[in-house]
């Protein structure tokens, strides 16, 4: 049994020029820095600052925002350098194939399952709630069965998934030109709370600008971070241990700029321009993140942030509602571009586990009009629904970002073992200080793990050993990749 089975580079890139798979190029540089920043800009920052604000970091959240931007860098570097080499869909899941073997890509696929169909999900949810206190602050009160904080079934949640999963399945220009307008509409705004929120501020607002630690022994079994179960620390809020618990939660935020690496294969210079697009979005979102978050917290006083709409709410809080709700239009466009993406991303995975034959092939079929994976894009969208309209999500938020962070430790170690195995490879891009960089990733995800909750890692550990039964059922005996090495056997 060689579950360690490379497929070879060569061979990746062979397979996506099979017509009946084939998807189209048409994504430039501009292009996947607007999806970059479609997804990236969401309900980390329209919703996590004001909570992580108020109960974990107090103003030095902007400093948690710079930490887990640093982390992301760190990976997104590994990234680029991968989607530089092997322009194929499919992301941390190709990349894996190529360098570790199929388990480990199978692992990898599986595991972003729980970054993208979660995360569209539980943003879809977020999007739900904005959409719902907007049509109250016009006077139309949906009723609480389908909308608000425990509802039946979350329609505007579900409506929403369903009108995004159409687009998709239309076509992949238009659903980038839906994005552009969205982005626009998002960005305009974050600019508007910057720019118009630095009136408010005040100087006193920013002391302490490290609140004092506090120890919350209520934190306690399940609900402990994992850190402290292993090595006994007592939780702690506040201080500068708060501001990297802080940097745990608000890495949601940045979840997204790897989904530019799976429209690789959608771009017409991927060498080039898949680097260009990861790093750029980065470093847009991570300076808009810094100084929204600065503007926030000198508007109010942390403790008196909103946590379920902080942004919009700062401007109630000094006598602008008018700002306050076009503001909350602002975020309703900023969270479809999210769901967007992410379904996008997840499509695109999905796409490329089943072109290798590890869930059924004849999902990756291409649609002769559209030239998309409708099939799939179906699928994942009601699964999106299902998820979005029937469970109530709370702290999942902290499972997709388990299962990003993990992710980003395979593709960081990938990233070395590329280097070794294949150094013949043409790289449009190179991470430097190699294997440096890599490790300080790999060890920054951990960390930022280590800080997540002990129930978060069973339900982590849970969902992978799923994975595992499924690869082992089906995936394995299926695989091309094994009919290849194998073609009597199996
Ligand atoms: N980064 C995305 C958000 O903050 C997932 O909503």
């Amino acid at each position: 049994m060689d579950i360690f089975r490379t497929k070879s580079v060569e061979q990746s890139i062979r397979d996506t020029e099979a017509p009946e798979h084939q998807l189209r190029k048409r994504l430039t540089a501009m292009d996947l820095m607007v999806f970059g920043i479609g997804v990236i800009v969401g309900t980390g920052i329209f919703v996590l600052t004001g909570q992580v604000a108020k109960e974990v970091a107090g103003p030095a959240v902007a400093v948690s925002f710079v930490v887990a931007g640093v982390v992301c860098g760190l990976a997104a570097l590994c990234y680029a350098e991968f989607a530089s080499t092997i322009p194929v869909a499919g992301s941390a899941y190709t990349f894996s194939f190529a360098t570790l073997g199929e388990f480990p890509a199978w692992v990898i696929g599986w595991d972003l399952i729980l970054e993208l169909a979660l995360a569209a999900a539980v943003v879809s949810v977020g999007w739900s709630g904005y959409f719902a206190s907007m049509l109250d602050s016009v006077g139309i009160h949906l009723p609480p069965s389908i909308a608000g904080d425990d509802p039946v079934v979350n329609l505007p949640a579900v409506v929403i998934v369903f009108l995004l999963t159409a687009i998709l399945v239309v076509g992949i220009k238009i659903s980038s030109r839906v994005n552009l307008i969205l982005v626009i509409t998002k960005i305009t705004v974050v600019l508007l709370v910057i720019v118009a929120g630095l009136f408010f501020v005040k100087g006193a607002n920013y002391t302490p600008f490290i609140p004092e630690p506090v120890h919350s022994p209520g934190v306690e079994g399940l609900k402990a971070p994992l850190i402290q179960v292993l090595f006994g620390v007592t939780p702690v809020a506040f201080g500068v241990i708060g501001i990297f618990s802080a940097a745990a939660i608000v890495f949601f935020a940045f979840i997204g700029f790897d989904i530019v690496a799976t429209a690789a294969e959608e771009t017409v210079r991927p060498q080039r321009d898949v680097p260009r697009g990861i790093i750029g979005s980065l470093v847009v979102c991570t300076v808009l993140y810094v100084a929204v978050s600065l503007v926030v917290v000198g508007m109010q006083p942390y403790k008196e942030l909103s946590t379920s709409a902080p942004l919009s709410d700062a401007f109630t809080a000094v006598g602008h509602p008018w700002l306050a709700t076009i503001i909350s239009v602002g975020a309703i466009a900023g969270l479809t571009t999210v769901v967007l993406v992410l379904l996008l991303g997840q499509t695109r995975v999905l796409f490329a586990m089943c072109r290798d034959g590890l869930l059924p092939r004849r999902l990756a079929v291409v649609h002769p009009t559209f030239g998309t994976p409708a099939r799939l894009t179906i699928l994942v969208g009601v699964v999106t629904m299902a998820l979005a309209g029937f469970v109530s999500f709370g702290e999942l938020a902290e499972l997709v970002n388990i299962g990003t962070l993990f992710a980003f430790m395979v593709v960081s170690i990938g990233v070395v073992v590329l280097r070794r195995t294949r150094p013949d490879l043409e790289r449009g891009f190179r991470v430097p200080l190699v294997p440096l960089l890599p490790i300080l990733s790999v060890l920054a995800c951990l960390y930022l793990m280590l800080n997540l909750p002990l129930e978060t890692w069973l339900r982590f550990v849970i969902w992978m050993v799923i994975g595992v039964v499924v690869y082992f059922g089906y995936g394995y005996r299926h695989s091309r990749r094994g009919a290849v090495a194998a073609p009597s056997g199996e």
